[in-house]
């Protein structure tokens, strides 16, 4: 229960949209509550309220503490805003998880620019300076985690045609690499999660066929939640992790393990 007692947390989309029958739920929202129930103080930081004040509830039920932070990532004043909410509230700053993604589909050679831009500035502009203010904090605290949400998206071309997400998921995993070797004697540590085909509420419109496949895919054969993201931040945001820094984990159900032709069998399972 006190793996990141006496830490202090930036958790970006931290909020959930109302949870419906499917009981999905956000990455940000998941990893907030078991930050809180591994004992550090949260900032949830979030564009919309309500959705802010769904996890808030959650954690302060439990006995939790947070402060909800609202703020469009996108926007650089605003991550800055964040950062010095932190040290407002809480005095120092050990953990920051940079979530907060934007989906964008398209080949390259049907790219929209407006689009383009909307994309990069709130899913990779927004983790560049989230961690140009929030580093030298953690610094001056003796050091620090920094945990920036990418994708399988990232790192290979997706199930479906996204350059604009995916050029900003590899981009996080090239961000995430060079930060890690230039702030490595500050003892800031500077980590990347790949997530494999979750189920959370960033993909909610997609029908169950597409869900089915998703799961079918990977050789666990389970359906992957935001819980299972979160498990993976409380490890990278804790000491139990103090000398790994610059890795990219994929958190996927062994879809990386495998080249896409090994995997196609598991397609046709009942
Ligand atoms: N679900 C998947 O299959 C999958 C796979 C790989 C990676 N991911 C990544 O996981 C991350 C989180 O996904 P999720 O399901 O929690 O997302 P989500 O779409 O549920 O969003 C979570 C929260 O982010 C907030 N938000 C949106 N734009 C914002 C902004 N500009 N500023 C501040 N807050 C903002 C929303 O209000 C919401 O409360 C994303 O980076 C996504 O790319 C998801």
């Amino acid at each position: 229960m006190d793996r990141l007692k006496d830490k202090v947390a930036i958790v970006t989309g931290a909020g959930t949209r109302e949870m419906d029958e499917r009981k999905l739920r956000g990455v940000g929202s998941a990893t907030a509550v078991l930050f809180a129930r591994e004992g550090a103080r949260v900032i949830l930081a979030d564009i919309d309220e309500e959705n802010a004040e769904r996890t808030r509830a959650e954690i302060r039920a439990e006995g939790g503490e947070a402060e909800v932070v609202l703020a469009d990532v996108s926007k650089t004043d605003e991550c800055r805003k964040i950062v010095d909410a932190a040290i407002e509230h809480y005095g120092k700053l050990d953990i920051l998880f940079n979530n907060v993604g934007s989906y964008g589909a398209g080949m390259v050679t049907e790219i929209d620019e407006e689009l383009w831009d909307r994309v990069m500035d709130v899913g990779l502009k927004s983790m560049v300076f989230l961690c140009k203010y929030a580093i030298p904090e953690m610094a001056a605290s003796g050091g620090g985690s920094v945990i920036n949400i990418s994708s399988i998206d990232g790192m290979r071309a997706g199930n479906s045609r996204n350059v604009p997400y995916g050029i900003t998921k590899g981009g996080i995993i090239t961000l995430t690499r060079l930060a890690a070797v230039h702030h490595g004697r500050e003892n800031v540590r500077v980590n990347s999660i790949a997530p494999g085909h979750l189920h959370t509420t960033f993909v909610r419109h997609i029908s169950e066929e597409a869900r089915e496949r998703r799961r079918k895919i990977a050789p666990l054969g389970t359906e992957g939640n935001a819980w299972d993201i979160a498990w993976a931040a409380v490890f990278l945001g804790s000491d139990e992790s103090r000398w790994i820094s610059g890795v990219v984990l994929p958190v996927d159900a062994g879809l990386f393990a495998g080249s896409p032709l090994s995997m196609v069998d598991n397609l046709d399972e009942e």
